[in-house]
C-alpha cells in the first residue's frame, strides 16, 4: 500500500510502546523503506508519531508531517538559517516550499520564493517578501542569498549554486548536487522522522502559525486517480479513509 503521511486515531499499541494511548489522535509518517498510509489501518513506529489535540483537523494535519519535517530540517538543521538572513525557496507554493516559506518568515528571515506564473498569488499569500516567476524572469536577478532551499533539481539547482553567498548553503531535497557553491556548503538530504519536531509542528498548526496548502480531498477508492500525474491539483492531495 503506498503513502507515507498520515493522521488518525490509535487503535492498538505494540508491545512496549510508550508515550501514546489507545484512542489518542496522532499524526506522523511511515518510514521510507515501508509505505502503507493509504489504508484504513496502518502499523507505524511510535517514534514516527506525535499527539494531536482535539481541535486540530485530521485532514489538515495529514498534509504536514513530511512537508513540515523536510522544511524544518532543510532550513535549520542543514541550512542553518537564522534571523535576518535571506533564503531563496524554490517551489514556494508547493507542499514542502509552502511550509518552508512560513517557517522562514517565523524565524525572521527574508524570503524570496520561486515557482510558476500561476504560483505567484499563493506564494505571496504564504508570506514571501519577493516572488520570482521561473517561467518569465531570470533566476540570476535574485542576487546573493544565505540559503537556497531547492525542491526542483535539474537546471534550477545547477544555476542556484552561484547565488549562494560566501559561507552560505545550498540545500536540496530533489537530487544530489551536480554543482556546488564556490565558497559554501551543499547538502542533499532525505527527511528523518522526529517525534519532538512533529510535536512542534502540531503546536504551530494549532495556533495558526502554520497553514499547509490542502488541495483535493478524495475517498480511498479514488486514490489511484487522485495521484495520476495528469490529474494532480495544487496543494497536498489528501485521501480520507475514515470519518473524523
Ligand atoms: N528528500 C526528501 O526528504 C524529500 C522530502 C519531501 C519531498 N521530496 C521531493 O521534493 C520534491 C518536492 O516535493 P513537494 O511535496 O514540495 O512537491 P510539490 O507540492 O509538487 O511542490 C513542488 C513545487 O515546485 C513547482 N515546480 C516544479 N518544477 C518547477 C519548475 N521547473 N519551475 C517552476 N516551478 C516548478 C511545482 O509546480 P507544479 O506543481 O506546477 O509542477 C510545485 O509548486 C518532490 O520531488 C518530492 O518527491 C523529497
Amino acid at each position: 500500500m503506498p503513502g507515507h503521511d498520515l493522521s488518525g486515531v490509535v487503535v492498538e499499541l505494540g508491545y512496549g510502546t510508550t508515550g501514546l494511548d489507545i484512542g489518542q489522535r496522532v499524526f506522523g509518517l511511515t518510514d521510507w523503506t515501508r509505505n502503507g498510509s493509504l489504508a484504513e489501518y496502518t502499523a507505524v513506529e511510535a517514534r514516527n508519531l506525535a499527539p494531536l489535540s482535539a481541535d486540530v483537523d485530521l485532514t489538515v494535519a495529514a498534509a504536514l508531517p513530511i512537508s513540515g519535517l523536510t522544511a524544518w530540517q532543510g532550513l535549520f538543521d542543514h541550512g542553518h538559517l537564522t534571523t535576518g538572513e535571506t533564503v531563496l525557496v524554490h517551489g514556494a507554493a508547493g507542499g514542502v516550499g509552502s511550509i518552508a516559506v512560513q517557517l522562514a518568515r517565523e524565524v525572521g528571515a527574508r524570503v524570496i520564493g520561486t515557482g510558476r506564473t500561476s504560483d505567484r498569488d499563493q506564494a505571496l499569500a504564504l508570506g514571501v517578501d519577493t516572488f520570482l516567476d521561473l517561467q518569465t524572469e531570470k533566476l540570476e536577478d535574485v542576487g546573493k542569498v544565505d540559503v537556497v532551499f531547492d525542491v526542483i533539481g535539474g537546471d534550477i539547482l545547477d544555476r542556484s549554486a552561484a547565488l549562494v553567498r560566501a559561507g552560505g548553503t545550498l540545500v536540496t531535497i530533489a537530487m544530489p548536487h551536480p554543482v556546488r557553491p564556490t565558497d559554501g556548503r551543499a547538502v542533499f538530504f532525505v527527511v528523518e522522522p522526529d517525534r519532538a519536531r512533529l510535536a512542534d509542528l502540531a503546536t504551530r498548526l494549532r495556533d495558526g502559525r502554520l497553514k499547509p496548502v490542502v488541495g483535493a480531498v478524495r475517498p480511498l477508492a479514488e486514490a489511484p486517480a487522485a495521484f495520476a500525474p495528469d490529474k494532480r491539483t495544487p496543494g497536498k492531495t489528501i485521501i480520507r479513509v475514515a470519518q473524523d
